[in-house]
C-alpha cells in the first residue's frame, strides 16, 4: 500500500540552473556580455578577476569557461527531455539579461533572445514542467558596468524594469513563478556578480554596496508590483543565499556575533518580505558611515509590494566566534567560514550539515511566515566515469538524501514549503571557480576544465535515485 506522503501532492520537485552557467553561445543571436563572460577559470585567477572587473575587462585570457559552457543554448531539448524522464514538475533557470538587452540600456529588446526563451518554455510545457524563472542571476550586462558602474547607479532600476516589463508580457501564461534577484545578499560579497559593480576605486565600498542594494530592493518591489499587474496569477519571490550562522560557543559574545552575522543576510529579506528597513539597520549604517540616498516614494513602494514567497539556496551552515584567536577557516569560497568540528566538508571545503537545513528553514519561516522554496541545494564533487560508462555518485545521493530527510522534518515542524530544486541538475560551470570538475548534476556532461570533451550527456546513478524520490513524492529516499 502507498505510504502517506509528508509533502503536499502538488509539491514542485525539479532542478535548477542559471543561464550564465550553462547556455554558452555567449555572443550568438545578438547577445551582449554577461559578467561570467569576461572571467577566466580558477587556475588563471578567477577570484582576483572577480574583485577587479574593470581591469579584468582589459585582460585577454586564453580560455573563458562560459563562452561555450555546456551549450545548453543548442541542446536544451535533449536536456529537458532528460529532466522529464526524471519526473521534474518544475525547472528553474534564469533569463540572460544581455540576451534580451545586450547593452542593458537599449530601448528595443532583441527578438532573437526572446525567441530562445519562448522555445525553452514551450519545451518545458510539452512535458508539463513548470518554469521557475530568476530574472537576474548574476547577469547584469557588462555594458552597464562600463557606463554606470552597475547598480551603484539608480538608473539601473529603470533598465531592469524595462527588462521585466518585456519578459512579464512576453511570457505571460507560460511563466508564473519568478524570482527578482538571485542571492540578493551576494552583492555584499561579490558585487560584480550581484550588481555589475567594480568597487576597486570606491571610497567606502560598503556604502556603494548598500546603496546598490537599495536600488535592487526598490527595483524588486517595483517588479513585484508590475508582475502582479500584468498577470495576477504571477507568484513573485525573493531569493536568499541562506545558511544559518551558529555561535562557536555558548559565550554570549559569540551568540551576539552570530545574530549580527545572520542579520547580514536577513537584512535583505526583512525588506523584501516585511516591506521596510529593519530597525537594527539604523545603527549599523551609522557605525559604518553609510548614508543611503532614498527617493520620495521608495518607502511606499517597498511597503506595498512585498514578496509572495521566499526562496533560498542552502549548501551549508556557517560558524562564527567573537574571539579573533578562533580563526580557523574552511576553504569554501564566498562564505568561507570557521571550521565546525562536528561537520565533514566537501572536496571544496563546503561543510555538510543536513540538520542545518531544517534549522535554517525553521528560522526563516518563523521570521516571515511566508511559503518557502528551496531553489538550490547540492554537492559539488568530482565524478569518475567507469570504463563501462557508469557514474556511481553515491556521495551525492547520500548528501541529497540527508537533506531531503531534514527538509521533510521541517515540513513536519510546520514550515510551508512549495518545492525543491537541487542546484546544477545537469553539470555546469561553477560560479565560484569556473570549473567543470566541480559537478552537481544528475546528468553528466562530457567536458573538462579546459573545455575538452564531446558535450555528450549521460545519466549518473543519482539520476535513477532522484527519479524514484520524485515518483514517491519524497517517501522513497
Ligand atoms: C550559488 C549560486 O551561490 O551557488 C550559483 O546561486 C552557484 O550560481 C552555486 O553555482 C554553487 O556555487 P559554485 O561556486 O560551486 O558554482
Amino acid at each position: 500500500s502507498e505510504k502517506q506522503s509528508v509533502l503536499p501532492e502538488n509539491f514542485l520537485w525539479g532542478g535548477a540552473v542559471a543561464a550564465n552557467q550553462c547556455e554558452g553561445a555567449y555572443l550568438e543571436d545578438g547577445k551582449g556580455l554577461s559578467p561570467v563572460d569576461i572571467l577566466p577559470d580558477a587556475a588563471h585567477g578567477r577570484w582576483e578577476a572577480l574583485e577587479h572587473p574593470m581591469k579584468t575587462l582589459e585582460t585577454k585570457y586564453d580560455f573563458y569557461p562560459s563562452h561555450e559552457s555546456i551549450d545548453f543554448y543548442h541542446r536544451y531539448k535533449e536536456d529537458i527531455k532528460l529532466f522529464a524522464e526524471m519526473g521534474f514538475k518544475c525547472f528553474r533557470t534564469s533569463i540572460c539579461w544581455p540576451r534580451i538587452f545586450p547593452n542593458g540600456d537599449d530601448m528595443i529588446p532583441n527578438e532573437k533572445g526572446l525567441e530562445f526563451y519562448d522555445n525553452l518554455f514551450d519545451e518545458c510545457k510539452k512535458y508539463g514542467i513548470e518554469p521557475l524563472v530568476t530574472i537576474n542571476h548574476f547577469d547584469t550586462p557588462v555594458e552597464l558596468m562600463k557606463k554606470y558602474n552597475g547598480w551603484k547607479d539608480r538608473r539601473c532600476i529603470d533598465f531592469y524594469l524595462r527588462f521585466c516589463d518585456v519578459i512579464f508580457k512576453r511570457y505571460k501564461g507560460k511563466v508564473k513563478y519568478w524570482m527578482t534577484f538571485n542571492e540578493i545578499n551576494m552583492i555584499l560579497h561579490i558585487p560584480f556578480f550581484g550588481g555589475g559593480i567594480d568597487v576597486t576605486n570606491e571610497e567606502n565600498p560598503l556604502q556603494t554596496k548598500y546603496q546598490a542594494a537599495h536600488h535592487q530592493l526598490v527595483a524588486s518591489a517595483m517588479a513585484t508590483k508590475l508582475g502582479h499587474e500584468i498577470d495576477p496569477e504571477n507568484k513573485i519571490g525573493c531569493m536568499l543565499a541562506a545558511g544559518q550562522t551558529y555561535p562557536y560557543t555558548c559565550n554570549p559574545e559569540d551568540i551576539w556575533k552570530s545574530i549580527e552575522k545572520n542579520r547580514e543576510g536577513y537584512f535583505f529579506i526583512d525588506i523584501q518580505s516585511r516591506g521596510y528597513y529593519p530597525s537594527y539597520s539604523k545603527r549599523f549604517f551609522e557605525e559604518n558611515n553609510i548614508k543611503l540616498e532614498l527617493h520620495e516614494g521608495d518607502e511606499k513602494v517597498l511597503r506595498e509590494n512585498t514578496v509572495d514567497y521566499i526562496s533560498f539556496s542552502y549548501y551549508s551552515s556557517r560558524l562564527t566566534s567573537a574571539d579573533p584567536q578562533n580563526n580557523s577557516k574552511t576553504e569554501g569560497n564566498v562564505f568561507s567560514t570557521m571550521k565546525n568540528p562536528y561537520l565533514q566538508a566537501s572536496e571544496w571545503g563546503w561543510q555538510i550539515d543536513p540538520l542545518g537545513l531544517r534549522i535554517t528553514m525553521n528560522e526563516i519561516y518563523d521570521r516571515y511566515q511566508k511559503p518557502l522554496f528551496i531553489v538550490e541545494n547540492g554537492l559539488g564533487a568530482v565524478d569518475t566515469v567507469e570504463p563501462d560508462g557508469s557514474i556511481n555518485d553515491d556521495y551525492r545521493i547520500e548528501y541529497l538524501r540527508e537533506h531531503v530527510r531534514e527538509m521533510k522534518e521541517a515540513v513536519l515542524d510546520g514550515v510551508e514549503l512549495m518545492g525543491y530544486t537541487p542546484w546544477g541538475c545537469i553539470d555546469l560551470i561553477s560560479a565560484g571557480t569556473g570549473e567543470m570538475k566541480k559537478r552537481y548534476g544528475f546528468i553528466y556532461v562530457d567536458r573538462d576544465n579546459d573545455g575538452n570533451g564531446t558535450l555528450e550527456r549521460s545519466r549518473k546513478k543519482s539520476f535513477e535515485w532522484y527519479k524514484q524520490v520524485i515518483a514517491s513524492n519524497g517517501e522513497n529516499i
